[in-house]
């Protein structure tokens, strides 16, 4: 918990867990996350985890940070499962993870099929009294119909967008770096399909979107909102400058509100110009 606490007294809104399953899960072994020579990196924890069980008994009594739990699994009553071991009082949202690229029968390949993305939400809608947050990728479905559908279902809210499948190769051992081989690309190199991808989603549907994928700075972020994030994650940067990175991304917001005269940050979303 006192990691948590560190990030939001260094200026984050709320912080979103690691995805959860309902038992723990170990991941795969390493090289599991290395960095690459376009500034990005590569990723196949293989989503390694203590379990829903565990991760609640962690934040139990938790009153001042904001949390959002991040879940994982196959089937509708996993969700229910797991939400059913937390106490709702302690968290702001739940975010489905429908789009982990390198884990088998979870993620991307529950995020594919919309029928089973339609039930996973409903059931989790109704095993919960917080939002639903529910995290898209870019798998195989256009991931638009992966969001109308989540919409149908309930969904309060949508994050975009997760790694984007993606391998690297040690020319001089012939060896893939990742031992999973396959991987996820995190970092700045994801950032223009990032915003692509929220300006797409806010074009076409009116829910707020939470936007991710290589955000490091305060201009990264503002890119974000002006395309329609309502709200923005940051997840390699951490790696890479360390907890001083929320409050350059706070401070750099406000000093742009002022100089361009926007009140809030609700003004400022979405107000990319389309000429
Ligand atoms: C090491 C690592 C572990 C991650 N684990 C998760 C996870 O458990 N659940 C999830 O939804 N996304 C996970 N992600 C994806 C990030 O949340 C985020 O969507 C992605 O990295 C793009 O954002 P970034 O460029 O700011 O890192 C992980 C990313 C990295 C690099």
């Amino acid at each position: 918990m006192e990691i948590f606490q560190r990030l939001y007294k260094s200026g984050a809104g709320a912080i979103v867990s690691k995805s959860l399953s309902t038992k723990p899960w170990d991941g795969y072994h390493n090289p599991t996350f290395v960095g690459l020579d376009n500034g990005g990196w590569i990723n196949a924890v293989g989503l390694s985890n203590p379990g829903a069980r565990e991760f609640a008994n962690i934040i139990k009594g938790n009153k001042d940070v904001p949390m959002i739990v991040s879940l994982v699994g196959s089937e509708p009553s996993d969700f229910a499962e797991m939400i059913s071991r937390f106490d709702t009082e302690n968290i702001t949202a739940y975010e489905l993870n429908l789009s982990c690229p390198h884990v088998a029968k979870v993620g991307l390949e529950v995020g594919d099929d919309l029928e089973l993305v339609s039930n996973i939400i409903s059931v989790a809608k109704s095993a919960s009294n917080v939002p639903i947050i529910v995290k898209v990728g870019l798998g195989s479905t256009d991931y638009l119909s992966t969001v109308e559908t989540a919409i149908k279902a309930g969904a309060d809210a949508i994050t975009a967008i997760n790694t984007l499948r993606a391998m690297a190769i040690d020319v001089e051992t012939q060896n893939p770096v990742l031992s999973n081989v396959i991987g996820g690309m995190s970092g700045s190199p994801i950032k223009p399909v990032a915003i692509r991808c929220v300006y797409e989603i806010t074009d076409k549907f009116d829910i707020p979107v939470i936007g991710c994928g290589g955000i490091s700075s305060w201009t990264d972020a503002t890119e974000f909102i002006l395309a329609g994030a309502s709200a923005v994650q940051v997840g390699s940067a951490i790696g890479d400058d360390g907890m001083d990175i929320f409050k350059e991304i706070n401070d750099g917001l406000l000093r742009y509100m002022d100089r361009k005269g926007f009140d809030s940050i609700m003004d400022m979303v979405g107000s990319v110009r389309k000429s």
